[in-house]
């Protein structure tokens, strides 16, 4: 079943008179399920193609759909419900509110849903209980590691049980240790149902992946299936 569907996509921009092709012409289909990595160099559009997956933005050419449903159709409120309800984010540097305990943080989206008080706390101890945090509910972000921090970020992601998500160069602020948990925990999610989309300029992360999109221009220079790594338990080594 298609996802995620870029017919012709282009995404220019003006700066100083003269155009940027963002994304130019772009054809792709994702299915419900994948775990499809994003590659390419600084400037290749990964961020524009992951804006446009998200219902971030909208293209200046050709159609996004996203489970049959064409994004250009809709109107604001209706694309942030969809954001809200279908699609979950992770950014390279967490996006946690600092104030704020781990709990409070995973429960916010659900605020935006109308869930109760007391309903958004059992709901949030729970994703942080599935991403291993339960322990760690009230304390706030300057007190966990980068890699918890993380965790709480994807728990905050999970909440409202997306379809899909998107996560932006997610190990970008982890050593390689702490990147190959967080991949396991994708891998995890990618077994429970989760379609994933993540970019990454690592090809040891991508490797987590079984379909890496190469960027380079604002083109989709080559897509192919991979054979996945499989990355294990915290502590052991990523193996093949
Ligand atoms: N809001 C914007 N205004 C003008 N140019 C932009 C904007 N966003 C992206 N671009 C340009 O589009 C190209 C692709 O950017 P981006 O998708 O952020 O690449 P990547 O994430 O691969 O680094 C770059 O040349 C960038 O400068
Ligand atoms: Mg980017």
């Amino acid at each position: 079943m298609t996802l995620l569907s870029f017919d012709h996509v282009s995404r220019r921009y003006s700066v100083g008179g003269s155009e940027v092709h963002a994304l130019d012409d772009v054809s792709v289909t994702i299915d419900a399920g994948e775990f499809v990595s994003v590659i390419g160099p600084s400037g290749s559009g990964k961020s524009t193609f992951m804006n446009l997956c998200g219902c971030l933005d909208t293209p200046s050419d050709g159609r996004v759909t996203i489970d049959g449903v064409d994004v250009a159709g809709m109107g604001e409120e209706r694309l942030s419900e969809l954001r809200n309800e279908r699609i979950g984010f992770v950014f390279q540097q967490f996006n946690l509110l600092a104030r704020t305990s781990a709990l409070d943080n995973v429960a916010l989206p659900l605020i935006y849903s109308g869930v109760k008080r007391k309903a958004r706390h059992i709901e949030a101890m729970r994703v942080l209980e599935r991403v291993g945090l339960g322990e760690w509910a009230n304390h706030h972000p300057s007190q966990l590691s980068g890699g918890q921090q993380q965790r709480v970020a994807i728990a905050r992601a999970l909440v409202n049980e997306p379809v899909l998500i998107l996560a932006d160069e997610p190990t970008g602020a982890l050593d390689s240790h702490t990147s190959a948990e967080i991949m396991c925990l994708f891998q995890e999610l990618n077994g429970q149902g989760i379609s994933i989309v993540l970019v990454t300029h690592e090809q040891d992360i991508a490797a987590a992946s079984s379909r890496k999109l190469n960027f380079r221009d604002g083109k989709v220079l080559s897509d192919e299936r991979i054979e996945q790594t499989l990355f294990l338990e915290p502590g052991l080594e990523a193996t093949a």
